[in-house]
């Protein structure tokens, strides 16, 4: 297990309307490093899996066919304690109660549509980070 790593999605509706450069530079201004990216658009199938832990949820059917919408950037960043820093870069999951200044308070549209995604563990961040990148991508 890294504490030093975190695993990130722009999802589709920050892609779709021309958030990923913004949203990069908040991550780098926020003293992240990128130790891997890439687009790449989500099958039915790797959406579920990556979301399993919300089968059953009513939200995860629409969830699924949301992050299959369009492309996303897939990316795994260093910083230290990074997913706790994270996520606070990128504020609540419901952008109505994230906090001004956050990545969700400023790009996300919906509870759904929510700009970015970001591991919640440390545990979760290497399987998440395994599910979309081998050893020889990350730098
Ligand atoms: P994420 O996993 O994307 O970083 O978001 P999170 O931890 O803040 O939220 P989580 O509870 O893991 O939910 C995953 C994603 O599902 C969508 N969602 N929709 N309509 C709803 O009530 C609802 N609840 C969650 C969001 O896109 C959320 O980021
Ligand atoms: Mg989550």
């Amino acid at each position: 297990m890294n504490e030093n790593i975190t695993f990130s999605i722009i999802k589709p509706n920050a892609v779709r309307t021309g958030k990923t450069g913004p949203i990069l530079a908040m991550i780098n201004e926020a003293g992240f490093e990128i130790s891997a990216m890439k687009m790449v658009r989500m099958t039915t199938g790797q959406a579920e899996s990556f979301y399993a832990v919300h089968k059953g949820k009513p939200f995860f059917d629409g969830l699924v066919e949301f992050m299959t919408s369009g492309p996303v950037f897939v990316m795994i960043l260093r910083h230290a304690n990074a997913v706790e820093e994270f996520r606070k870069l990128i504020g609540a999951t419901d952008p109505n109660k994230a906090e001004p200044g956050t990545i969700r308070k400023l790009f996300a549209v919906s509870v759904q549509m929510n700009a970015v995604h970001g591991s919640d563990s440390d545990e979760n961040a290497d399987k998440e980070a395994g599910f979309f990148f081998s050893t020889s991508e990350r730098f």
